[in-house]
């Protein structure tokens, strides 16, 4: 192997830019020419490439976003569009392939990596939403979730002072885990994830319990793929059948995907990134390098993007027991 390419791809994450410096310096330390594509595999179909050296990733460790930018391409998902890029890689020379991105991105270097077995891909956790299968965490999550924590708790304040009911809803359109985590920390009243089926009686018996002892202020965290649609259908819905609670609706959206990366994602990042070239040096094909209790494992692709998240039975009776 002696030229690699990195991307970053789908939704952006705080720590890619840690995750992209670590690829590029890892690369140069092993002796090998590295360049960045502009634009996820948007940039591959057009032939966007940047050579990468030490010193363009210096000042970045810090930043949220990523230097690379990102799209969601759906000419990739056409085997036209695949194609073009395979001919932008040959090109280029490149051999090996870092794509850094959430469950999309993996099953677009699955299918390239099978249909050019020429080229090698190693794919690494960057999504806010932790929702692939074999890491613990994915890169970005601890940022996302400690910016929810610190929002939930200022409008945990205004909801005290006006004895109200805010319904917040955060990002995670098919995984619950940025709500319920941030819930159990935020003390939420209630906790809506997609993984489970929501009832609305079984809310308003909370919210008439919470209000019977008087409670100042209550805060329901709805992820966004919920199924009873979303914090502003919940809010009316509920609003109707309990009026005791003046009731307001706080979307929380993008600002969850930006912000410096925290500290943990930092050196998740940084670690994921430099086992990912070595994994390439060490002929491997098709896997994503995750971490699970604290040592890194790479899994096959196909593995990491199945929607089988189980969500802890534990933590979910615990963010119960907690809203009483
Ligand atoms: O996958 C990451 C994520 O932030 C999801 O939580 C959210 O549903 C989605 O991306 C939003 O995507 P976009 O920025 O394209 O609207």
């Amino acid at each position: 192997m002696k030229h690699i390419a990195v991307l970053t791809s789908g939704g952006d994450a705080p720590g890619m830019n840690a995750c992209i410096r670590a690829v590029v310096r890892t690369a140069v330390y092993k002796g090998i020419q590295v360049t960045g594509v502009i634009a996820g595999y948007e940039g591959l179909i057009n032939g966007d490439f940047r050579k990468l050296d030490s010193t363009s990733v210096g000042n970045i460790i810090q930043k949220g976003g990523t230097m690379l930018k990102t799209a969601r391409s759906d000419r990739f998902r056409t085997a036209e569009g695949r194609l073009t890029a395979m001919e932008n890689i040959r090109k280029q020379g490149i051999d090996g392939l870092v794509v850094i991105g959430g469950d999309g991105s993996f099953r677009g270097a699955d299918i390239l990596a099978t249909e050019f077995p020429e080229v090698r891909v190693i794919c690494i956790p960057g999504t806010i939403d932790n929702d692939l299968y074999g890491t613990d965490f994915t890169i970005g999550y601890d940022t996302a979730i400690n910016t929810v924590v610190d929002a939930v708790d200022n409008i945990r304040d205004t909801a005290s002072s006006h004895n109200r009911l805010f319904f917040v809803e955060v990002m995670g359109r098919d995984a619950g885990l940025i709500a319920l985590r941030s819930g159990i920390a935020c003390g939420a009243e209630a906790i809506l994830i997609p993984e489970t089926k929501t009832h609305i009686d079984k809310l308003i018996a909370q919210l008439e319990r919470g209000w019977k002892r008087q409670k100042s202020g209550h805060v329901i965290i709805v992820a966004e793929g919920d199924d009873a649609g979303g914090a502003f259908k919940i809010a009316e819905i509920v609003q109707q059948k309990f009026d005791k609670l003046e009731t307001k609706v706080c979307i929380l959206g993008h600002i969850q995907r930006g912000g410096n990366p925290s500290c943990m994602d930092r050196v998740l990042a940084t670690r994921l990134g430099y086992e990912a070239v070595c994994g390439l040096l060490d002929g491997k094909n098709r896997m994503m390098a995750g971490q699970v209790a604290g040592k890194v494992s790479f899994i096959p692709l196909e593995k990491a993007v199945k929607h089988n998240i189980d969500v802890n039975a534990t933590i979910l009776e615990i963010a119960e027991i907690m809203s009483l």
